[in-house]
């Protein structure tokens, strides 16, 4: 069972928002009980209130102060979801996306995050931040990536009469490292620098981000310790070996289910104790503000390339944007450009596992509900008294209970659609893809790529849909062996 305490999750009702920065600043002390970290003797949190089933909409009864280890906790914002009304400009000045976001952290860690704020914001207003960040994009990740006509998908797709919808990759696989995390892990690395820390902390899931982090550290000559989960180091073994090459440490997390949520909780407990030297280089837009935020900036660069190479490939903006989404990173990059855009359609797919009722997911749009995880109010994958559930995704990078705050505010605005993916669904489409366009994806990119069975009968027109390959295979082709031998897939088992 997962650990609770600020790591942990909470289930809150939805109306337990502070109404204003001090209550907001105050709500993160430990004393609050949702901000206590184990690693300096928090207790446990305790849910007060259960969520409303399925997370949904407050009814208008529960509306009203509520308590959380009997410290009030009074709404003044948007209360209903049926309130909520969709704004691109999110998040707030207070790091807020709607009712979601937020900074659920000890007093400890304050002064870190308001020191990150800060030098984020002064690193901004800084040409030589922009161009340091942009050469390194450039010469040393690779970009721009580019659009990519899936031809013979687009054929796979197409009705009888040869119409159909028209299929296009964003290849963040052909970046170095071989997916979009690294994006992130540069410009916060050349941040760190500017804020003059010395040790680089990041938590791995699939270990994209892991080998990222490793090698901008390697590039900038910083000490760099990798959290991951047990379960993770050996379903990804290979990442594993590229890290300590790149000269990091990686540090196996145990506890709970041993995947990426339990790597998260440890590296937040490591920033505590040492964040003075210590930047956290968190992989996704999750945990508190501004995370959320300049990770999303950060890969921002994503749909920035995909509307000026759209306009130069079929002379406008795409139609439908889809995305596989864990805490989801790649799925914001790609979106923010066309957020405003009302006419693009907005697709988020993330993993169902064993299937949405086996209880072995991680649908956290499709079956969570309000609570703080790591930080941040968003949707969690919990019971009802606010205990993590544990989760299940053939691909380490989507098997997360939570997912960042802003897709917490585009589900429940109605601006993007979430959709799920079983582990079959998307063990058929990594094989499709390799076979019709000789690219092997990333098993979470697979998911997005599976979604296309569904929707591709479904649409009418030839709208251009974009899909943004998150990355390459290469680091699972270890599950898949095994994962087709025990289904049977003797096409590709010999
Ligand atoms: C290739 C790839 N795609 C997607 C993801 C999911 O992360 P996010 O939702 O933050 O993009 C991961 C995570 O490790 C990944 O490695």
């Amino acid at each position: 069972m997962a650990s609770v305490g600020f790591i942990g999750a909470v289930a809150v009702a939805p109306t337990a928002l502070p109404s204003s920065r001090s209550a907001f600043v105050s709500a993160t002390r430990p004393v609050v009980g949702v901000a206590a970290p184990p690693a300096v003797g928090a207790a446990r949190a305790t849910m007060m209130t259960p969520p409303p089933p399925g997370g949904a909409a407050a009814s208008p009864a529960s509306l009203k102060t509520d308590t959380v280890e009997g410290v009030a906790l009074t709404a003044s914002e948007p209360q209903n979801i049926a309130d909520t009304v969709y704004d691109a400009t999110v998040p707030d000045a207070r790091g807020r996306y709607g009712r979601f976001g937020g900074q659920y952290v000890p007093e400890t860690l304050m002064f870190a995050l308001e020191e990150l704020e800060a030098g984020y914001a002064a690193a901004i207003a800084d040409p030589a931040f922009h161009e340091e960040v942009n050469g390194l994009l450039k010469d040393f990740v690779g970009r721009p990536t580019p659009l990519y006509f899936a031809e013979r998908l687009t054929q796979h797709y197409a009705r009888a009469d040869g119409s159909g919808p028209r299929i296009w990759f964003k290849r963040e696989d052909l970046n170095h490292t071989g997916a979009h995390k690294i994006n992130n892990s540069v410009m916060q690395a050349v941040l760190a620098k500017r804020l003059g820390k010395t040790r680089i902390i990041a938590e791995t899931g699939a270990g994209q981000h892991g080998v990222a982090t490793a090698t901008v550290c390697a590039r900038f000559g910083m000490e760099c310790e990798v959290y991951m989960g047990a379960q993770d180091m050996e379903r990804q073994a290979l990442n594993v070996f590229r890290m300590r090459l790149l000269g990091a440490r990686v540090i196996p997390v145990t506890a709970g289910a041993g995947t990426l949520s339990n790597a998260l909780s440890e590296a937040i407990r490591d920033w505590v104790t040492r964040p003075v030297e210590t930047h956290y280089i968190v992989g996704s837009v999750a945990g508190p503000h501004p995370y959320p935020y300049i990770v999303r900036q950060a890969h921002a660069v994503i749909g920035a390339e995909t509307r000026g190479q759209a306009v130069a490939k079929f002379g406008g903006a795409p139609d439908i944007l889809i995305a596989c989404v864990g805490g989801g990173s790649n799925a914001i990059g790609l979106f923010h450009e066309f957020k405003g855009d009302a006419d693009v359609r907005l697709i988020g797919v993330e993993a169902a596992g064993k299937g949405l009722d086996s209880g072995e997911h991680a649908a956290t749009m499709s079956r969570g509900s309000l609570g703080v995880l790591h930080g941040s109010m968003s949707y969690q994958l919990q019971d009802e008294w606010g205990q993590l559930q544990e989760t299940h995704s053939v691909s380490a990078g989507l098997d997360y209970p939570s997912v960042g705050p802003e897709h917490s505010f585009m589900k429940d605005t109605g601006r993007c659609e979430y959709v799920s993916v079983t582990d079959d669904e998307a063990l058929d489409a990594f094989k499709l893809c390799s076979r019709l366009e000789g690219i092997i994806p990333a098993l979470e990119t697979a998911h997005a790529l599976a979604h296309l069975d569904k929707l591709c009968p479904e649409v009418e027109g030839n709208p251009n849909i974009v899909i943004n390959l998150s990355g390459r295979g290469d680091k699972d082709v270890n599950t898949v062996v095994k994962l087709f031998h025990e289904r049977g897939d003797t096409d590709v088992m010999g």
